[in-house]
């Protein structure tokens, strides 16, 4: 059984096609971070626009890398929420326009959701119940996730997500969007203590975060207080290397701290970790230590999975076998609805 599954919710294009077996044939990811550079984040109308003028060629391109005819899909799955309402409408019309040429299944599915279930294709083998930790662009998310289709909050992010500071600190430090990658490199020169910056939230029993006083603080070491930043007069490069160094592990301590809380408070010993903060090669270190300690089994998504793919979709086949499938008048959730 093949499923082609269609993610658009933010600036990413992809396709992919999966067996049922969870293996994959072919996967399309087409980036547009060139396109909202310019800008230090994306912009709604610039994604969704580039998205009209993708999907199709990369639909296309998917079933030709997969070697897949129209007639060998059996269902059709797309990312239908959280995510930039034009974004996730170009994504559903073409799944939708699929689903009704070819006379197939409609399968809705839920962004963050599919970000853990990026961990479950990447163990080969069923990991629920577990505490899920999405960490990306958009959203930073604490979960007890039952099954693949049974999630419930545990935390959100009351301000900033966690790769959305990464972003605006990044762009203070004079380095290009998307910044998390960059600054991570940067920071690996500096001086993880070199400044004293907050950990928002970390000390409070809830399980929330807190990243806007973060950030703040490191435009004010830069700039000193209430200053902006002016990015053709930035510290020398030890300096920057130092800040960046210091505002990683300010928020890595916050994203381990309550994950790790998470896991203590829900008794559950399994942690599933997706979205493209993941990719942090310090976070994925300092999480593999205190796992460790803790006697939790850790699971992060391979770096390929980590950022907006796809594959991910595959969570589809959890909804088919549960007989959850969609109408054809589906209509997109953008917002997040608290679970
Ligand atoms: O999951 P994703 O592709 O998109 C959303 O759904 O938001 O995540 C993109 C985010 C960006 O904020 C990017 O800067 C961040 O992930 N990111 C990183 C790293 N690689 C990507 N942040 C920190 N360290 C990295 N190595
Ligand atoms: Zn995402």
């Amino acid at each position: 059984m093949r499923l082609l599954t269609i993610e658009t919710t933010c600036d990413e294009t992809a396709a992919a096609v999966v067996d049922d077996s969870l293996r994959v044939l072919g996967s399309v990811v087409a980036s547009q971070d060139e396109l909202h550079a310019a800008y230090d984040g994306v912009v709604p109308e610039i994604a969704a626009r580039a998205h009209l003028e993708r999907i199709l060629p990369v639909i296309e391109q998917t079933l030709a890398r997969s070697e897949t005819r129209p007639s060998e899909i059996d269902a059709i799955a797309v990312a239908t929420r959280p995510g930039l309402a034009g974004s996730l409408l170009v994504g559903l019309v073409a799944a939708k326009t699929l689903a009704w040429l070819w006379n197939r299944p409609l399968i809705e599915v839920d962004h963050l959701r599919a970000h853990i279930y990026a961990c479950r294709i990447a163990a080969g083998r069923d990991l629920f119940p577990c505490v899920g930790f999405v960490v990306s662009g958009g959203h930073t998310h604490l979960f007890r996730c039952d099954s693949p289709l049974d999630f419930t909050t545990l935390g959100a992010t009351i301000d900033d997500a966690a790769g959305e500071a990464f972003d605006k600190v990044a762009s203070m430090l004079g380095l290009p969007y998307p910044g998390g990658a960059p600054l991570a490199r940067l920071a690996e020169r500096g001086k993880r203590d070199a400044y004293r910056l907050p950990r928002p939230l970390l000390d409070e029993t809830r399980l929330d975060f807190s990243f806007s006083g973060l950030k703040t603080a490191v435009r004010y070491a830069i700039a000193g207080p209430g200053g902006t930043p002016d990015a053709t007069r930035l510290p020398d490069e030890g300096t920057r290397a130092d800040l960046a160094a210091s505002f990683q592990e300010a928020e890595v301590d916050c994203l381990v701290g309550k994950s790790i809380a998470a896991c203590r408070r829900t008794g559950l010993s399994r942690l599933c970790v997706g979205g493209g903060v993941a990719a942090n090669r310090r976070f994925r270190e300092r999480l593999e230590r205190s796992c460790r300690e803790e006697g939790i089994e850790l699971h992060v998504a391979p770096l390929d999975w980590c950022t907006d793919n796809a594959v991910m979709g595959s969570l589809g086949f959890e909804s088919l076998r549960a007989g959850q499938t969609a109408p054809l008048d589906l209509d997109v959730v953008p917002g997040l609805v608290r679970r």
